[in-house]
C-alpha cells in the first residue's frame, strides 16, 4: 500500500535508504527535515509482513510551479512489483493537486530508473558531467502538465 509517511516511519525510511544506497546516503535527520518541509509529498510503500519497502519524496523549488522528485527507493527484494511506479504516481498526483506545472528529477544516465521515468512521460532536459562526483554525471528529466 502506498500512503503518506508519518513520523513513526522515518527510522524505517532511513533503513531503506541505507539498504538501497549503501554509504552515499542522506543522513537520518534529513528525513525529519523532509517530513517537516514536504510532508504532503513524502510517501512510503508498505510491504508484506508490516515491513516498509520503499519511499519517495517530492520537494518544492525556487522555480514557481516546479517541484522535484528528490528521492525514490525500493528495497532490492521488493523490486519489480510495481512499488516504484506506484510511489511515482502518488507523488505526481500530490504534486498536481498543489497546482504546480511540472516535476523535475535527477538521475544517473545508466540508472534503469530512466526507463521508468520515460514511461511516465519524463523527458531529458539537461545533463551535467560531474554532478554526483568527478565524471559521475546526471540527467535532469522533466514532466510538464501545466
Ligand atoms: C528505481 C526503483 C525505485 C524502481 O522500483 P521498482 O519497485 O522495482 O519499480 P516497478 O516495479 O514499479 O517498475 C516500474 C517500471 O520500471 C521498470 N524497471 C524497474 N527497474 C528496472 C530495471 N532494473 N531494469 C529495467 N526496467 C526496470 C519496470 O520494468 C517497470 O516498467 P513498466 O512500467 O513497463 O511496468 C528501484 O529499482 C530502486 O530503488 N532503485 C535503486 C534506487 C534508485 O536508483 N532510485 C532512483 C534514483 S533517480
Amino acid at each position: 500500500m502506498i500512503r503518506r509517511a508519518d513520523l513513526t516511519d522515518l527510522r524505517a525510511v532511513f533503513a531503506v535508504e541505507r539498504d538501497v544506497f549503501g554509504t552515499h546516503v542522506y543522513p537520518d535527520f534529513f528525513f525529519r527535515q523532509a517530513f517537516d518541509l514536504w510532508g504532503d509529498t513524502f510517501f512510503v510503500a508498505d510491504g508484506e509482513n508490516g515491513s516498509l519497502d520503499g519511499y519517495g519524496i517530492g520537494a518544492s523549488s525556487h522555480e514557481p510551479g516546479v517541484l522535484w522528485v528528490l528521492s525514490l527507493a525500493v528495497r532490492g527484494a521488493s523490486r519489480g512489483r510495481g512499488l516504484g511506479k506506484a510511489l511515482m504516481h502518488a507523488l505526481l498526483a500530490a504534486m498536481k493537486a498543489r497546482g504546480t506545472s511540472s516535476a523535475k528529477l535527477t538521475v544517473h544516465p545508466d540508472n534503469p530508473a530512466v526507463a521508468l521515468y520515460r514511461n511516465l512521460g519524463f523527458e531529458v532536459i539537461g545533463e551535467e558531467p560531474h554532478y554526483f562526483g568527478e565524471k559521475d554525471p546526471r540527467l535532469v528529466m522533466e514532466l510538464r502538465w501545466g
